[in-house]
């Protein structure tokens, strides 16, 4: 198992816009190896409280090791933040100061290759965030309709190629199914014409980004539980949303547009934040980011 280590996006910006004061009650909807939670607590203090909620339980366990020093002010929960409203009210806490959703997948899932979300090291077709429930990329690879299989990779990769890229992952597969990360890249490889210079990115990116949107229902899960954090928010309460591409950005500026005009939410920033320069040249991870800032009315 690859001890990797995920550096959060963006850290200060977050920090400092989520407006957080000694006392406060924060959730970490996406808590990945606690980054970010871990520089919450410091603004928090001995008084304050952490919810850390995680839809991964192999990162769940890494990050309660990581916060094993702060058991007092952290209660941690193996759930989707999409049920957010239930963890709190099982907690007992109607409303809270901020949450932070940083979306996507952490360095932690990306290294370790058994758990089929890179492109770069070889693994079973996996893909899923909470291994103990949904179908996997394995599933999705090897059993839809080659029109389904197009439309997927051109809606959730924007994926020029996904006509060819779908044609040959059928054709592939009538042979031997696809049960690697390594089957799917090299079926991805031969479906692009060739000659090309495919140098900036690797070629299978948008088809990996896609089936890993579907495989994890990302962003219905974002839809429904941006919705429910915004209603859980005190008063004043903020909320802080780094996406990392352009159909996961969307939802969050609509949802939050939505809430402002209905006189719900003030926009603390008109424009998502971008990393600074410095920062998108020391973490790769974080060129692509942007951060949507609101707060409940
Ligand atoms: C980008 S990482 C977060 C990194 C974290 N901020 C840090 O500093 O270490 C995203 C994390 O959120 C989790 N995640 C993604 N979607 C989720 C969801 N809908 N509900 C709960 N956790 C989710 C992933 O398993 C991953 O661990």
């Amino acid at each position: 198992m690859a001890e990797s280590i995920h550096i959060p996006v963006m850290c200060n910006e977050v920090i400092e816009s989520l407006n957080l004061k000694q006392g406060s009650v924060v959730v970490d909807g996406t808590l990945g190896l606690a980054g970010h939670s871990l520089a919450m607590l410091e603004r928090i203090g001995a008084e304050g409280k952490l919810i850390g909620l995680d839809c991964d339980a192999e990162i769940l366990e890494k990050s309660k090791e990581r916060l094993a020093g702060f058991d007092k002010q952290c209660i941690l929960r193996h759930s989707n933040y999409a049920d957010i409203d239930k963890v709190l009210s099982s907690l007992k806490i109607d409303a809270v100061d901020a949450i932070l959703l940083d979306l996507g997948v952490s360095s932690y899932q990306l290294d370790n290759a058994y758990r089929g979300f890179s492109l770069k090291q070889n693994g079973p077709l996996d893909m899923r965030m909470n291994q103990g429930e949904g179908v996997s990329a394995f599933d999705l690879v090897n059993s839809l309709p080659e029109k389904e299989l197009s439309q997927i990779l051109k809606v959730f990769g924007e994926e020029k190629w996904h006509m060819r890229i779908a044609r040959q992952i059928v054709k592939q597969r009538s042979s031997a199914a696809l049960r690697t990360t390594e089957d799917l890249s090299i079926a991805v490889l031969k479906a692009l014409p060739s000659g090309r210079n495919w140098q900036r990115i690797h070629p299978a990116t948008r088809t990996f980004q896609a089936l890993r949107i579907v495989v994890n229902k990302e962003l219905e899960k974002l839809t429904v539980g941006l919705d429910k954090c915004v209603n859980v928010l005190k008063p004043g309460g903020r909320i802080a949303v780094i996406a990392f591409h352009s159909l996961e950005d969307r939802i969050v500026k609509n949802i939050f547009r939505d809430f402002k005009k209905a006189g719900q939410l003030n926009l603390i920033v008109k424009k998502p934040l971008r990393p600074t320069e410095e920062e998108a040249k020391e973490n790769l991870r974080a060129r692509s980011a942007r951060l949507r800032i609101a707060e409940r009315i």
